[in-house]
């Protein structure tokens, strides 16, 4: 295990009805910018629940962070922010209005006039010191953004992965009734993105971490366990509750501490989000078969150990308890009704090299657990997922 230094200052608040608890957590004379995406935050009611819960309060209303929130749509949210000197920002959303609005506090907060400058990797730690306090009422089970520190922001044809120092949500309400609306497509997708976020903290090579490796396993064994029992009953609030812990758990620091990680296949979906409109789950149940495939012999001891603690699968030579694990896990992800294949997506060879380029711009030349996974290593990948 290497050095490391944890700290998580989100406070989390789980359970059923626990939106009436923002009451308790944001000053009573703040001026609350409340932010939301397209319909489903007011259309199941969870707005007006916010409302009532921030009674006495100043509240204002910025609606429309779209799916992969777009670089312009928040600027114009911070221009709101300030006409209206706002003190709290709340967002009521998925990963998209969370990291949205994680950027709105980043533009607001930043004195300088380009708010281009803060999507530079690395610009935002360094010059955002001092930011506003952010809730959330998070409504999707997926990204972890609910407590963790980054953001994942589109500009033009791209995606850009930005960190801010404390740009922790303060709280965040986890209550599982209210992502019981979901489609069975956007539940989906969260439990490949959380078992995607665990597999690129775990699926490395060996650092002796027991604690981290046992966490990773107990996550996925949680999520194959939950996974259809949550699609074919939405209104099952223990299976439910099992996913949103899962998922804000895996993201939030703890798993990742003092271990090797490996972001390649998030840095080779966000491209294809950008380029071709992919969802962001649904990309990285493309890669990650593919990917594991290629980096077999430089992945090996942890992919076989995939195989046998979460698999649980026994016979057959290494190679071939890995070769199955791949195989199950492609399964695993046709069973909740994701694709696993470009051409699934009508995505030809010839896309590839846009893929490719998009990375090339962004700098990711070297990518995985050692930074050995280069341009053409990455078109190799992407062949195989054809
Ligand atoms: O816009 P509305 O009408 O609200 O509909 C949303 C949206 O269309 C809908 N939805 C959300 N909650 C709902 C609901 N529909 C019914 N009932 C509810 N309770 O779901 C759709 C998708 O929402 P979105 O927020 O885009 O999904 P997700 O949470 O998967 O977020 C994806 C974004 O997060 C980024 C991704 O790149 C992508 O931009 N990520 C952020 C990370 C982070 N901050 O740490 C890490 C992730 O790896 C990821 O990259
Ligand atoms: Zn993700």
């Amino acid at each position: 295990m290497t050095n490391f230094e944890f700290r998580n200052p989100t406070k989390i608040i789980f359970g059923k009805d626990t939106i009436k608890k923002i009451d308790r957590n944001i000053p009573k004379n703040a001026r609350v910018l409340i932010t939301y995406g397209g319909e489903s935050a007011k259309k199941y009611g969870t707005l007006d629940k916010v409302e009532k819960a921030l009674e006495g309060r100043a509240i204002f209303y910025f609606g429309g962070i779209e799916a992969n929130p777009k670089f312009e749509t928040l600027v114009k949210a911070t221009e709101y922010a300030k006409e209206n000197n706002i003190d709290f920002l709340l967002a009521v959303g998925g990963g998209s209005v969370i990291d949205g609005t994680k950027f709105i506090n980043l533009a607001y907060n930043y004195a300088g006039e380009a708010k281009e400058d803060l999507l530079v990797p690395g610009f935002a730690f360094k010059n955002v010191e001092k930011l506003t306090q952010l809730g959330v009422v998070l409504t999707l089970p997926a990204t972890g953004s609910e407590m963790n520190d980054g953001a994942v922001i589109s500009h033009g044809n791209t995606k850009t992965a930005i960190f801010g120092k404390n740009n922790f949500p303060t709280f965040s309400i986890l209550d599982p009734e209210i992502t019981m609306t979901l489609p069975t497509t956007q539940v989906a997708n969260g439990i490949i993105d959380t078992f995607i976020h665990v597999t690129e903290q775990y699926i490395t090579f060996p650092a002796d971490a027991m604690f981290q490796d046992r966490t990773a396993e107990g996550i996925l064994k949680s999520l194959i366990e939950v996974a259809h029992k949550t699609l074919d009953n939405p209104t099952d609030y223990d299976a439910r509750a099992n996913l949103v812990w899962c998922a804000t758990m895996a993201l939030n620091g703890l798993i990742c501490a003092g271990v090797p990680q490996d972001w390649a296949t998030h840095m080779i979906g966000h491209e294809m989000t950008a380029l071709f409109g992919i969802d962001h789950a649904k990309t990285l149940a493309i890669v990650a078969p593919s990917l594991w495939t290629v980096r077999k012999e430089q992945k090996n001891a942890k992919l076989l150990q995939f195989a046998t603690r979460v698999w649980e699968i026994k016979d057959g030579t290494d190679d071939e308890k890995i070769d199955l694990a791949i195989v199950k896990t492609r399964e695993f992800f046709e069973s909740l009704g994701v694709k696993t294949r470009l051409s699934d997506y009508d995505i030809t060879e010839n896309d590839i090299e846009k893929v490719i380029s998009n990375l090339e711009q962004s700098g990711m030349t070297g990518m995985s657990e050692t930074g050995d996974i280069t341009l053409e290593i990455t078109k190799e990948i992407l062949k195989k997922s054809l």
